[in-house]
C-alpha cells in the first residue's frame, strides 16, 4: 500500500497526518530507503513549510498539500535523493542549494570539515580542492575567520551550484579548474595555510546504493581504479600550495586507511601524518603538516 493508493484523489478534503506519514515511512521502507521515517517526515515538513519538529503540533494535511507529498513519496520511492527533492542540503550550520550534477554533501565529511576549522587561524588562506557544491569552502568561511577561501572545482555542474551557494560568502572565491594539473593555483605556491579536500575516491566496480549510481555524478564519486587517481596528484598539489607549516586533510575510502597516509609519507613534504576516524568508527580522512 502506498500512499497514492491510499489517496487516489487527494486535492479535495484534509486528511489526518499520522496515518498518512505512516503509509508513507512503509511505502518508502518496501522501497529500500536506508530512514524511511525520517525521510517521510521531512518530505511531509517540506510541502507544509514547517520545520520538521513541528509536525507532531499538525494534525491534518491539506489535499493540494497531500497531493504534492504523495508525488514526493513516490520520486523518494524510486530512490531519487531526498536532498533533491528538497532542493537543499544540511551541512553543519548551512543549507545548501544541490540538485542533478553536483555531488550532495555527506555527514561524515562535517568531521574533515570541522578539522579544518580549528586549524584555520583568524586570516589564514584556505583551499577547498574538489569543491563540488561548496560545502567544506562554505563551512570554513562559516565557521572560522579565514581572510581568504579559494574553492576549486572542474564540473560545469557543480560550477553553478558552488557559484550560487557562495554568492553571498565574501571570502569565498571560486576558481574553475582540474585539480590534477599541477599549475592551477599556480599564483599561491607556498602561501596556503590549509589546504582541504573531499575527492573522487570509490574503487571503480563498487556497489553504491541506487542514490548515488544515479544521481550523484559519477565524476564526483568514482576515483579510478584504485580510488586513488585524484588523491595522488592532490597530495603533490598540496605540498606544493602550502607553506611550511601549512596543514592539509583529504577525505578517502575506508580502505584506504594506510594508503592515503602512506601517499602523504611518501610525497617525502609532510610531517605529522595522521588518520581520523568518522562516527561509525571506520577510517574517513589523513592529514598532515608541509614540513
Ligand atoms: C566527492 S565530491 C565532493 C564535493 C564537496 N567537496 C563535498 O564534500 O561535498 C568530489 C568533487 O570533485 C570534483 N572533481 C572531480 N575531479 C576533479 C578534478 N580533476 N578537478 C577538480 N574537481 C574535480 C567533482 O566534480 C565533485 O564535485
Amino acid at each position: 500500500m502506498t500512499v497514492a493508493d491510499e489517496h487516489p484523489s487527494a486535492g479535495t478534503e484534509r486528511a489526518r497526518l499520522a496515518p498518512v506519514l505512516a503509509t508513507a515511512t512503509k511505502e518508502l521502507a518496501a522501497a529500500g530507503v536506508e530512514s524511511p521515517r525520517a525521510d517521510a517526515e521531512l518530505l511531509a515538513a517540506h510541502v507544509l513549510g514547517v520545520g520538521r519538529g513541528r509536525l507532531a503540533l499538525i494534525d491534518t494535511i491539506r489535499g493540494d498539500e497531500l497531493r504534492r507529498f504523495v508525488a514526493l513519496t513516490g520520486e523518494r520511492a524510486k530512490r531519487i535523493p531526498l536532498q533533491h527533492l528538497l532542493g537543499t542540503a544540511a551541512f553543519r550550520h548551512l543549507e545548501l542549494a544541490v540538485g542533478e550534477g553536483v555531488f550532495v554533501p555527506r555527514p561524515e565529511t562535517e568531521l574533515l570539515a570541522g578539522w579544518g576549522i580549528e586549524h584555520t587561524a583568524p586570516g589564514a588562506t584556505v583551499v577547498d580542492l574538489c569543491s563540488g557544491s561548496g560545502a567544506i569552502a562554505l563551512a570554513v568561511a562559516d565557521e572560522a575567520r579565514p581572510g581568504r577561501v579559494v574553492a576549486v572545482e572542474r564540473s560545469p555542474a557543480a560550477l553553478a551550484f558552488l557559484r550560487r551557494n557562495a554568492a553571498a560568502a565574501s571570502t569565498v572565491e571560486v576558481v574553475a579548474g582540474d585539480v590534477t594539473d599541477p599549475a592551477v593555483l599556480s599564483e599561491l605556491r607556498g602561501t596556503v595555510d590549509v589546504v582541504l579536500c573531499n575527492p573522487p575516491y570509490v574503487p571503480v566496480g563498487t556497489a553504491v546504493p541506487p542514490e548515488v549510481a544515479d544521481h550523484d555524478p559519477a565524476g564526483a564519486v568514482f576515483g579510478g581504479a584504485d580510488g586513488l587517481t585524484i588523491i595522488r596528484p592532490v597530495i603533490a598539489l598540496a605540498a606544493g600550495l602550502l607553506r611550511p607549516g601549512g596543514v592539509v586533510g583529504i577525505e578517502h575510502d575506508d580502505v584506504h586507511a594506510s594508503a592515503v597516509p602512506e601517499l602523504l609519507r611518501a610525497d617525502g613534504r609532510f610531517t605529522e601524518v595522521a588518520e581520523h576516524l568518522d562516527l561509525t568508527g571506520r577510517p574517513r580522512f589523513a592529514t598532515a603538516r608541509r614540513g
